[in-house]
């Protein structure tokens, strides 16, 4: 008999259900929610109410683009969390009713071990894996971690940030230039225009693999404040450059802590997962870093570095085949780390 897995996602302001048979991924459907986009960030209250409208025909339409009737599923992946309670509510009651109206078990899924094992996600019978152990720069709007991973059920973080997120490092700068919200993939475009060199914004200077991007956020913002009392048009006339050069510092931040932890560990392979990993230079940058050290780099599909179901399924697959089941009381929590 095959192994039928339904991932649910609902951490944030996509909904997205996916299946995984035995090992291959048939489907993944993601909504995502436009009516944020007014307010500049996602407001929680809303996202819950959205996704109580979207979880219904987005986990049917899972199960149709798979060809799976519900009835022969094995079991249910959900995100227990982080992320927001009220969303996360939605994926989680859901997850629940489901799994006892089928009598199936109900597998709950840290929405961090699915960016890090997005990596297993097979489409093909043929695609490569890493080897573990590897290492995996996990960079979202939430983390920003250098994460050991020993096996799906092993993994210890070397490096977190103590403040902001590289996510958020991109987002709020953004916001401040006046691009819409989230900004990392505008800024993203616009580098690709601009000189990287022409601004310098400050790095932090922490022990450890640790990373900090409050300083670098208040250098930025320092910059546009003393440049606007002389020209009001500064952002606009140097967008492209400020873009460049705010990328640049973040990437460079980032493989300061990342290429030691690589070259500690001994690992052979190096992942980059969550949203942030969907930007161009980071991309680029890893790749480079890792041809260097003589590393495989770990580059997902970009449809695989925001939210999504897919790496949920493919997590509460590792789970599944380790028998490792959840308890149907079970509350979503908002915070934790790997
Ligand atoms: O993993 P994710 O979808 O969810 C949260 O952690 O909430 O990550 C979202 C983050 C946002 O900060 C967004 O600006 C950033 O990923 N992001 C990017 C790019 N695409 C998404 N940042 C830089 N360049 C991109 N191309």
């Amino acid at each position: 008999m095959s192994d039928i897995i339904l991932g649910i996602e609902s951490s944030c302001d996509d909904t997205s259900a996916a299946v995984i048979k035995d090992g291959i991924l048939m489907s993944n459907v993601i909504a995502s929610q436009k009516v944020h986009e007014a307010y500049g960030g996602v407001v929680p209250e809303l996202a819950s109410r959205v996704h109580q409208q979207n979880i219904v025909p987005v986990v049917s339409e899972a199960l149709r683009q798979a060809g799976i009737d519900r009835h022969d599923l094995s079991a249910i992946a959900y995100t227990r969390g982080p992320g927001l309670l009220g969303s996360l509510h939605v994926g989680t009651s859901f997850a629940k009713g489901m799994a006892i109206g089928l009598n199936i078990p109900l597998i709950d899924v840290n929405h961090l071990h699915g960016h890090v094992l997005a990596h297993f996600i097979k489409e093909t019978e043929t695609d490569e894996t890493p080897e573990f152990p590897y290492l995996c720069l996990l960079i979202s709007g939430g983390n920003s971690q250098i994460v050991l991973v020993r096996s799906p059920f092993d993994m210890e973080i070397m490096g977190r940030t103590i403040d902001d997120a590289a996510g958020e490092a991109f987002d709020k700068c953004a916001k401040v230039m006046g691009l819409p919200y989230p900004g990392g993939p505008h800024i993203d475009r616009l580098a690709s225009e601009g000189d990287a060199s022409r601004f310098k914004f400050s790095k932090p200077h922490i022990p450890g693999y640790d990373y900090s991007f409050s300083g670098l956020k208040t250098s930025f913002l320092y910059t546009l404040r003393d440049s606007i009392k002389t020209d009001p048009d500064f952002v606009e006339k140097n967008k492209a450059d400020l873009c460049a050069s705010l990328q640049k510092t973040i990437i460079d931040i980032l493989l300061a802590k990342l290429k030691p932890a690589i070259i500690e560990s001994g690992v052979k392979d190096v992942a980059i997962g969550g949203g942030v990993s969907a930007n161009s230079g980071v991309r680029d940058a890893i790749a480079k870093l890792c041809d260097n050290l003589g590393t495989r780099a770990w580059i997902p599909a970009r449809k695989f570095t925001t939210d999504n179901a897919a790496m949920v399924a493919m997590a509460g697959y590792f789970k599944y085949k380790n028998k490792d089941f959840s308890d149907l009381g079970l509350p979503p929590f908002a915070r934790t780390s790997i």
